[in-house]
């Protein structure tokens, strides 16, 4: 096994981490005070190539891989995670595309977002009020007329909202066959797409989430991606792919949780030496080192089975729910380890600490990613031997 990058990944890798120690780390918290849209930043990280990742070259993109993407994630997510959601945000919004649509519509609708000289976005509209774990109770409607579809239906908490100008819809065309009933639709803006509430939040403040309305949006039937009744094995196929993305920013700010509680444990003296050289601090920061080493390896595993289109559903379930609950207890440690430092706003940690938790929610609560793998492994179980061949349900078991 080879565990190394090679040239191109280890360029991008420096890339993204140069960019976030020059644009990304010295702004976060005061952009996050105003709580809008870091637009300058993401302007300079589509500029400087970290933006886009998989679009393929025939439709205007670099091409490049789900493993690429997750070392801009993680390098963006080390900064801010608010900003790294704001910036990766156009992965979602347009994975379900690469996935499904043919290359005449990724030239026709995605090219012209992702070429030119300024930022534009995707957002990616699956979750609704009454549809959020339970992807597939959508109720938003799509009905054909002549040859366009009328779409109709209320989504909230869709990131890039208020900026995206092409809405990945998931709308049902056939309410009755439940989630063989959703088909997915490229919805570029227009009047008949309404932004409503902001979202206020506790974290991750430098990423906007807004309800997104489709008051009867017409578009042409070209704009439906695959066939009708796709939509729910798209959103599927897409999050296998995409969770990988969310451990990566998970991963770095794991990671960041790491260098600024262990900084602080080499300067901050108390009972006249540097509090690291307490076990109670140096063993927290080991269990916190771990956690991150093996997010990344998880996340990075994930990511390379994407890449190689092997299933990957409960690899990537691992590693988001893995990743962000590594990323929330490393927050919880480095606010701990710098005691009253950590909990005031001026220092590092109750940023991280607060940006964490959604990293628990979305993209999929930490639940449904144990759901996810928790019922794949149950179905492997059926074809493997352990070499102990006990009945569990008969008279001759002797455990019962
Ligand atoms: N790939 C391909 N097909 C899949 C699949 C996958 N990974 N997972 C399921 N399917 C197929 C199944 O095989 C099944 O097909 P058949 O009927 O032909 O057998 C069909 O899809 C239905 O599958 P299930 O019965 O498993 O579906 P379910 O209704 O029980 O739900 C679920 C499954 C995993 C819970 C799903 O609803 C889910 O992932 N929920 C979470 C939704 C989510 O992650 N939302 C996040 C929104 S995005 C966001 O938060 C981002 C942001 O803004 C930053």
């Amino acid at each position: 096994m080879d565990f190394s990058l090679s040239d191109k990944e280890q360029k991008l890798w420096e890339r993204a981490k140069a960019f976030t120690l020059e644009h990304i780390t010295p702004r976060a918290h005061e952009l996050e005070k105003r709580d809008e849209f870091p637009k300058d930043v993401v302007q300079k990280a589509f500029e400087t190539g970290l933006m886009n990742l998989h679009i393929p070259t025939e439709a205007g993109g670099p091409g490049l891989t789900l493993l690429d993407e997750t070392f801009v994630s993680e390098a963006t997510g080390y900064g801010c995670a608010g900003m790294a959601t704001s910036i990766m945000c156009n992965n979602l919004a347009f994975a379900p595309l690469v996935i499904g649509a043919t290359i005449e519509q990724l030239k026709t609708y995605v090219e012209p977002l992702v070429t030119g000289k300024e930022a534009k976005f995707g957002a990616f509209c699956l979750t609704e009020r009454k549809a959020g774990s339970d992807a597939g109770a959508v109720a938003t409607r799509a009905i054909r007329d002549g040859d366009e579809y009328v779409i109709t239906g209320t989504k909230c908490f869709i990131t890039n909202a208020p900026q995206a100008s092409l809405y990945t819809v998931f709308a049902s065309t056939q309410p009755e066959l439940k989630t063989k009933g959703l088909s997915v639709f490229m919805v570029p803006k227009s009047k008949a797409v309404k932004i409503g509430l902001i979202e206020k939040k506790l974290g991750q403040k430098n990423s906007v989430q807004s309800e997104v309305t489709f008051e009867d949006a017409r578009v042409p039937k070209d704009c439906l991606v695959g066939k009708e009744g796709d939509g729910f094995k798209i959103a599927m196929k897409t999050l296998d792919k995409t969770r990988a993305g969310i451990a990566a920013i998970a991963t770095g700010l794991a990671q960041r949780c790491v260098d600024e509680a262990a900084r602080f444990a080499n300067i901050r003296h108390q009972f006249g030496k540097p509090v690291g050289q307490f076990q109670g601090i140096s063993f927290m920061l080991a269990d916190m080192g771990a956690r991150t080493a093996a997010a990344r390896q998880m996340t990075r595993y994930a990511a390379w089975m994407a890449d190689r289109d092997m299933p990957n559903s409960k690899d990537s379930a691992f590693a988001k729910f893995f990743a962000a609950d590594a990323a929330m207890q490393n927050a919880l440690d480095c606010v701990q380890i710098m005691g009253g430092y950590g909990y005031i706003n001026e220092y590092p940690a109750e940023k991280l600490m607060r940006d964490a938790k959604l990293l628990q929610i979305y993209e999929g609560t930490n639940q449904i990613q144990r759901l996810v793998s928790g019922n794949i492994i149950l179905r492997e179980s059926a074809n493997i031997d352990t070499g102990f061949h006990v009945k569990y349900d008969g008279k001759d078991s002797p455990m019962f």
